[in-house]
């Protein structure tokens, strides 16, 4: 059989599909960005339709990229933006309504009312998870009870739920297939991640119907093969796992006390904890971070809502830059004496403090402050909030204490913010040769499962160091940086 493994990577802005071989090379490549709904403030959609052309067209592209046609792709991997909720009619595949993304915020009030009936301890105990609109659970009961006739097809068995993962997993193999991993199940606050299984004091809590579920598998598993009209031929599927997981795998944190760190849109920090599931008194969340032949290796985690996308905010909403990567130097070049501190909290704040009313806001301005001072601003704030979560991190388990942060995604090209980060974090920042780390991490899965990769040790030894980032910054200025951070924090929280 062929090494070539192909991963779709579904993420929030594009969809991308890249064949490896497997020397984890890259051969062949498909992106496409879609649009995204914003039909009220606060509310984030996709249209379904969106997700899986741009799924079709990707996969499509990087066959022809790859000059490979499906019968040489030995199996796929898919990963994917978690959280997102989609439900649709199991007769005709149609969503009932646009996909609620993981950013939209429509569900705060019932997850206030949640939290004053002190249902967080339950919930985060059964899903190591706090309350929040984050999570799928309160978007699927949002959509049962505002969707015309939704709450009685689901009880009539009429619909089905998935995260972005399920719904392609259902079209890819031409509505035979109705399934999930333990990852995407586990950011859904209705999956105990002991027991394995949805809840259903929970489900009764949300009142979410059973039947409405995908069935949960290992990120390993025989999730189907690809319908063979779609590219020609039947694709066996072998790997899915929400995208930071992937990424823990992609960059082979296998080990108690490795840390990954995803800096896209938002920054994803996932430690892996191993066989340990470590409760979080830190406002962090505790999750599945990978499940592989059925052995459950527990991670914590710290999401921000905002990294990437504050260097955007200059460059789209302030027209300061006219590329992203410009900020780097730029900010190489501010003005040591002066202090400005941003607090990109354009959706609120995510760990570890969890204030979805909070806003954003720039402190510390005078007459010189000019765009390299705000650029430096929005980058350290991409450092500052990692700092927050490792400081959360080591607070909540002692494994955490001398780790290395392996980083990836689009702004660690930045070598000024890479070398800020570790000397904010005043530890060494790892960057592999291979960047596209989530993609690779289901590929990976779904290669090793279909027998054509290697297993975890022998990727492990695989992984590559590029560079690695030592802390060179002087205890006294980190500490007067975190300090004045702390403190923009701080009047910024609602
Ligand atoms: O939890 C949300 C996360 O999975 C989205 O990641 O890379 O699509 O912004 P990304």
């Amino acid at each position: 059989m062929s090494g070539y493994v192909l991963a779709i990577d579904q993420g929030t802005t594009s969809t991308r599909a890249i064949v490896f071989d497997d020397g984890f090379h890259i051969r062949g490549l498909g992106q496409q960005e879609f649009p995204q709904h914003f039909p009220h403030s606060g509310w984030v959609e996709h249209d379904p339709e969106d997700i899986w052309s741009s799924t079709l067209a990707t996969i499509r592209t990087a066959l022809a990229d790859a000059s490979l046609s499906a019968s040489d792709i030995a199996t796929i991997g898919i990963t994917n933006q978690r959280e997102t909720t989609l439900i649709w009619d199991r007769d005709t595949g149609k969503p009932i309504h646009n996909a609620i993304v993981w950013q939209d915020r429509r569900t705060a009030e019932f997850c206030r009312k949640l939290v004053a009936d002190g249902h967080e301890p339950e919930i985060t105990r059964k899903t190591g998870l706090l309350i929040d609109p984050y999570f799928a659970g309160t978007k699927i009961a949002w959509l049962l009870d505002n969707v015309d006739g939704a709450r009685t097809r689901a009880e009539a068995g009429k619909l089905a739920f998935g995260t972005v993962d399920s719904f392609l997993l259902w079209r890819l193999t031409g509505g035979r297939v109705h399934a999930s991993d333990a990852t995407n199940a586990c950011r859904t606050m209705l999956f105990d991640i002991e027991a394995h299984d949805w809840d259903d004091d929970l489900l009764r809590l949300l009142r979410v119907p059973r039947s409405l579920l995908p069935e949960v598998k290992d990120c390993d598993a025989a999730f189907g093969t690809t319908d063979p009209g779609l590219f020609g031929a039947a694709i066996p599927i072998c790997g899915m796992a929400g995208d930071q997981h992937a990424a823990t795998l992609g960059q082979a944190c296998f080990q108690p006390g490795m840390l990954k760190s995803t800096y896209g849109t938002g920054c994803f920090a996932v430690l892996n904890t191993g066989d340990t599931r470590v409760p979080s008194s830190n406002r962090l969340l505790t999750t599945i971070a990978y499940r592989l032949a059925g052995r459950t290796t527990f991670g914590l985690e710290g999401s921000i809502f905002v990294a990437g996308a504050a260097v955007q905010w200059l460059r789209d909403g302030l027209g300061l830059v006219e590329r992203a990567d410009r900020t780097g130097p730029m900010a190489g070049a501010a003005d040591d004496a002066q202090e400005v501190y941003m607090v990109p909290a354009f959706t609120g704040l995510g760990a570890p403090w969890w204030d979805a009313e909070a806003r954003g806001a720039i402190y510390g301005l005078t007459r010189k402050t000019g765009p390299n001072e705000l650029a430096r601003a929005a980058l350290e704030s991409v450092c500052f909030q990692t700092a927050d979560l490792l400081s959360a991190m080591k607070k909540d388990w002692t494994g955490a204490s001398d780790t290395i942060l392996r980083v990836d995604g689009g702004m660690v090209a930045s070598d000024w913010t890479m070398q800020r980060l570790a000397d904010i974090l005043d530890a060494p920042v790892d960057r592999p040769v291979v960047l596209e780390t989530t993609a690779l991490g289901a590929a990976w899965v779904a290669g090793q499962k279909a027998g054509v990769w290697p297993d975890m040790a022998g990727f492990a030894e695989r992984w590559n160091l590029e560079r690695r980032f030592e802390p060179r910054m002087d205890a006294v200025t980190r500490g007067r940086k975190l300090a004045g951070w702390a403190d923009a924090v701080k009047r910024t929280l609602s």
